[in-house]
């Protein structure tokens, strides 16, 4: 397998947690720190963080990214955000699909497919987010779960926009929990992630595809799940929010 095409993407996952005037701070802190970064840098912040979070990125290596869009161009869905709304402020990446709006927001499988449709139709990117959870796990589900998750997100994708694909694996048990999976428990993951992309398009779609890990990853075991072989790059929650910790984690992450 060749990895020298793929860049790293370390992307901090701000979840809700930022005003804008504390948004323009952490991101004046991240800024100098994380310039000579050897991996793509995004932030996914609040929607309501997205101009100011832009501005205070403008002439930086950071990019933009969202939580979330909806799959309808527009209409009525009160409380939505529509992909092109996101295109409009300069976002790059949106996250799909995250454990958390699964969990609390009646988010499926198709949905996530859904809205996935309507971020690429946009010109954005996509971290799509699959992940088991506990129960899952110890009842020997993973694979399943995952490979059910991931093939029905990807269904209808072409080769083509799985380039502006990334996908991050975050079993739900080590999310903001501080239990982080072992590297070897993530690596194995992202491999099965990246065997079922061969499956599904091709080797060359599958050696260019990112994964990310997720899941209560920080400074100090970001460079060991970053050494595996399959994970290209971290979905960081908790540890986004703080610079330094945050910077460590980016210079963990060499192609
Ligand atoms: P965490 O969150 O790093 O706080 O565990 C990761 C995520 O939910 O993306």
């Amino acid at each position: 397998m060749d990895f020298s095409n793929r860049t790293p993407i370390v992307a901090g996952n701000w979840k809700m947690n930022m005003t804008r005037a504390e948004a323009k701070k952490l991101i004046e802190e991240i800024r100098p720190l994380v310039k000579d970064a050897a991996c793509e840098v995004a932030l996914c912040v609040p929607f309501t963080d997205l101009e100011t979070a832009g501005a205070a990125m403008e002439g930086s290596n950071l990019k933009l990214g969202a939580q979330n869009c909806h799959w309808a161009a527009s209409g009525a869905f009160t409380g939505e955000i529509s992909a092109a709304m996101l295109a409009e402020l300069g976002v790059s990446y949106v996250v799909i699909g995250h454990s958390e709006r699964r969990q609390y927001f009646g988010e499926t499988d198709q949905t996530v497919n859904a809205r996935m449709k309507a971020a690429l139709s946009c010109g954005l990117r996509v971290i799509l987010c699959v992940g088991e959870t506990l129960a899952q796990r110890e009842s020997g589900q993973t694979p399943l779960v995952i490979c059910n998750q991931v093939k029905a997100a990807l269904d209808g994708i072409t080769a083509a926009q799985m380039k502006e694909i990334v996908i991050a694996y975050e079993p739900v048990w080590a999310i903001g929990t501080g239990k982080t999976a072992t590297a070897q428990q993530a690596g194995e993951v992202c491999a099965l992630i990246r065997g079922m992309v061969q499956g599904l398009y091709n080797e060359a779609v599958a050696d260019a595809l990112r994964i990310q890990y997720g899941g209560s990853m920080n400074a100090k075991n970001a460079a060991e799940l970053l050494a595996q072989y399959d994970i290209d790059g971290g979905l960081i929650g908790g540890a986004s929010l703080k610079a330094p910790d945050f910077a460590a984690i980016v210079a963990a992450a060499k192609q």
